[in-house]
């Protein structure tokens, strides 16, 4: 065997597999995630004066933390800004920009591994868009899922989510305290594959990284069987 047939069989034997290997870092699924601003207060001590669903973040489900010398720069995304304020906002510190950069570095870093997503500003307006076309806000008021004082059955929120997306959601709820008689609505994440269609959240692998990420903000997937509390402005 010649050297240079030698070499073209290691080639075809390396090839593959280091395709596969840079593959498998990449991300399969993107899940938005939004949050109830009075449930997200009740737990991060600020003062909610927003009555909508708005952004927490885009997430890719590898990865985090991805290209640390990428830097947050907002006015990369200027034209972005109103929209990002009234739909995307601190709820800690409204006036900071702290809550977009955060989340540019540890989710939209990973995002960027996508063509479709490897700018600040293809990260952050994909979000909103995704955000608009859900709408989930005016999707829950339209099938008289309102806040309230009176609690919901579980089944009652899940069913008009996936009735009207044809998707599993992921619904979360706030921790319950013990002797609580209902659980707080508090996050709701919607998924979609790579190319932007709406896609089950269970679907997948690797959600570890994201599963840290609920459990340190005292989220989890809601109790089928306790009631839901669905928190208006106070
Ligand atoms: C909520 O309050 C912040 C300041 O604390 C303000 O910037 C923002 O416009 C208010 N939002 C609404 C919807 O009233
Ligand atoms: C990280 O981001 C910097 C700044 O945008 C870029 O130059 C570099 O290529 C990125 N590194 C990787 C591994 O993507
Ligand atoms: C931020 O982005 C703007 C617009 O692209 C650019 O002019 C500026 O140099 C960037 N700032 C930093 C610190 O990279």
């Amino acid at each position: 065997m010649t050297f240079c047939s030698a070499f073209l069989l290691y080639l075809a034997a390396t090839l593959p597999s280091a395709f596969v290997i840079s593959n498998s870092n990449m991300w399969t699924k993107l899940i938005l995630t939004q949050h109830w601003p009075s449930s997200f207060c009740s737990m991060e001590h600020c003062h909610p004066n927003i009555s909508y669903w708005t952004l927490h973040g885009l997430w890719p489900d590898k990865g985090i933390n991805c290209n640390s010398s990428w830097h947050f720069n907002s006015s990369q995304i200027e034209d972005l800004l109103p929209d990002m304020e009234k739909n995307w906002p601190d709820l800690v510190d409204p006036a900071s920009t702290r809550f977009w950069k955060y989340e540019w570095h540890k989710h939209g870093t990973c995002a960027a591994k996508a063509e479709s997503l490897n700018s600040q500003h293809k990260y952050f307006s994909k979000a909103l868009e995704l955000y608009h076309k859900l709408d989930l806000d005016s999707v829950l008021r339209k099938f008289n899922i309102i806040p309230s004082e009176e609690y919901y059955k579980f089944s009652q929120i899940e069913v008009v989510i996936e009735n009207f997306y044809g998707v599993k959601a992921k619904i979360q709820c706030i921790h319950p305290s013990k002797n609580a008689d209902a659980q707080i609505l508090g996050q709701i994440e919607i998924c979609f594959s790579p190319d932007f269609t709406l896609q089950d959240c269970e679907k997948g692998r690797d959600l570890d990284d994201v599963m840290a990420v609920d459990r340190a903000s005292g989220l989890s997937v809601c109790d089928h069987d306790m009631p839901v509390y669905y928190p208006p402005l106070t």
